[in-house]
């Protein structure tokens, strides 16, 4: 096992909550890669988009792989759902981490998203249909780039935790 585990997969499909669950259980550091871009630009993603856009966003996204790959020791990587936009961030990340994929159905996602304020890219009339095609067209990646997969979304965390540990 690599000392590092990153979670991937779709927005609301649970990276954070079982991210820091699993870092508590297995006693790893926690590390959300939307926390750092944030720290590292000043501002919300949300200012972020509106200010420089996706480019600018994707820009940092990539940054912070980048550095977490080379740094990070010991944790549990929590990674935005656009992680896979960028090729090169998936090949970095697998340098460093073992990837685990929550993979959540879109039902279970669109119910999870319905109000979410914080996700630009959901900031639009047609979400549910805008959060179905993306999906779809970032499952194959998320399948790709996966060490292991877990379902999420109408089941409890402590049974995807559990399942993740089976796994490793
Ligand atoms: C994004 C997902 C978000 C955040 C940004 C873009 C995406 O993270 O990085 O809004 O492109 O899917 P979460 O997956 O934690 O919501």
């Amino acid at each position: 096992m690599k000392s590092n585990i990153a979670l991937i997969g779709f927005m609301g499909s649970g990276k954070s909550t079982v991210g820091k669950r699993l870092a508590r259980r297995l006693g790893r550091n926690f590390i959300e890669t939307d926390h750092l871009i944030e720290q590292q630009a000043g501002m919300s993603i949300v200012n972020i988009f509106k200010s420089g856009g996706e480019t600018e966003f994707r820009d940092l996204e990539t940054a912070v792989i980048t550095s977490v790959s080379d740094i990070a020791e010991n944790s549990v990587i929590a990674c935005g759902g656009g992680v896979v936009a960028r090729p090169g961030n998936i090949e970095r990340l697998k340098s460093a981490a073992t990837v685990v994929y929550l993979q959540t159905g879109t039902a279970a996602l669109n119910d999870r998203l319905a109000f979410s304020r914080k996700r630009p890219l959901l900031d639009r009339p047609d979400r549910e249909q805008f959060i179905r095609e993306l999906e779809a067209t970032r499952r194959p990646l998320y399948e790709a780039a996966a060490d292991i997969t877990v379902r999420t979304g109408n089941r409890p965390f402590a049974a995807v935790i559990d399942e993740i540990i089976r796994k490793l």
